[in-house]
């Protein structure tokens, strides 16, 4: 497949080419676009042709729900069985990285929620995301846009690393500003299931529900034959080539055993940029201050794929605290890491 490539910087100038973009999804075709977290990889939500399209390009396993994206956050009332939680969780965190599972409805075809009852619902910030559903007119189907087992792409660089070949289109629209994939919250009988962390953090959650629970999934590995609340946990995820290995410890310590390994063999380092100098035998990726965890979360998918694709035999990152951003993060690089960490 010819993949076209379009770059849009202005949605009011260039809205002739996002009409192009809604056309090929009108019709079936897979078009990857920008949201404020990561690159999506789109298709028609409501039809069962695009879904099994995006298991294909992706190669994910079609038991793994799809999120649909909608322009507003009432539009969420044609496609599933909203409740008076979910419109205070859309007036707080709407538009923006938050998706809800709710009950779903017929409209939405069973090969879009990999066979589910439920549907996750999500709408996104990014200008061009949010012009591009208005001009469908229907919702889009959308995992990320990597190839199943690789980090999330936050540049459309990235997304042509994985998808060139596999979709009709990809979208450029600069670099996905949060990083990180959107928090995805279930709402139960009695408060709301965090079932991924994401850029809207658990005490922002705490503001419109005072009973949010963390999903067991999150924070450790599931066991054998468990089964996990939302699928995606199941599937090993984000996964460098070379082993990733998180440290935990006080940050002189960390320094310190970084340097001691790194005369045994080659070390790749997802750093603080105040280590840099401090590092400098080892290949570098700073992500950020130690305190700045928005610049960490930008920058961590981006730094894991340029990690790979050096000659490192191991990479080394700090453990992220488990608070605020920080449980985003850290639940991402310990499924990175496969639950692999280090005290020093
Ligand atoms: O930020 C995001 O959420 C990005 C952008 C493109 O919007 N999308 C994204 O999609 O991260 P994906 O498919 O890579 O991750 C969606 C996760 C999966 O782990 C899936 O299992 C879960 O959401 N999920 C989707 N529908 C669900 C449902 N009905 N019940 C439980 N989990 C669901
Ligand atoms: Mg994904």
């Amino acid at each position: 497949m010819n993949t076209e490539h379009i770059k849009i910087t202005d949605i009011v100038a260039e809205e002739n080419d996002l009409a192009r973009a809604a056309s090929i999804l009108r019709e079936g075709g897979l078009v990857v676009f920008p949201t404020e977290t990561v690159y999506g990889l789109g298709g028609d939500a409501t039809r069962d042709e695009a879904a099994k399209k995006i298991y294909a390009a992706k190669g994910r396993p079609s038991d793994n729900p799809l999120i649909i994206h909608i322009a507003n956050p009432a539009d969420a009332e044609a496609y599933a069985v909203t409740n008076e939680l979910y419109y205070r969780l859309a007036k707080a965190f709407m538009p923006g990285p938050l998706t809800v599972i709710l009950p779903r409805k017929e409209t939405i075809p069973t090969s879009t929620t990999g066979g589910l009852d439920s549907v996750a619902v999500r709408c996104p910030a990014h200008p061009v995301a949010h012009k591009l559903i208005e001009l469908c007119g229907f919702p889009i189907a959308a995992p990320s846009a990597n190839l199943s087992g690789k980090p999330s792409p936050t540049s459309a660089a990235h997304v042509a690393q994985d998808m060139d070949g596999r979709v009709d289109m990809i979208i450029d629209g600069g670099e996905s500003e949060i990083g990180l994939e959107s928090t995805i919250v279930k709402i139960a009988d009695d408060g709301l299931i965090l079932l991924r962390p994401g850029g809207i953090t658990c005490d922002a959650l705490s503001l419109v529900c005072d009973n949010v629970t963390v999903a067991d999934a999150v924070l450790h590995q599931l066991a054998e034959n468990e089964r996990p609340l939302s699928p995606g946990m199941k599937y090993r995820h984000y996964a460098p080539t070379a082993p990733l290995v998180l440290l935990s410890g006080n940050d002189a310590d960390v320094l310190a055993y970084i340097q001691q390994e790194t005369a045994a063999r080659k070390c790749a380092v997802l750093c603080y940029n105040e280590e840099f100098d401090a590092l400098n035998n080892c290949i570098l990726f700073p992500i950020g201050q130690k305190n700045d965890l928005a610049s960490q979360a930008h920058k961590l998918f981006a730094a894991l794929r340029d990690a790979d694709g050096t000659d490192a035999e191991i990479i080394y990152a700090h453990l992220p605290p488990q608070s605020g951003l920080g449980l985003a993060l850290y639940n991402r690089l310990i499924r990175a890491a496969a639950h692999t960490i280090k005290k020093v």
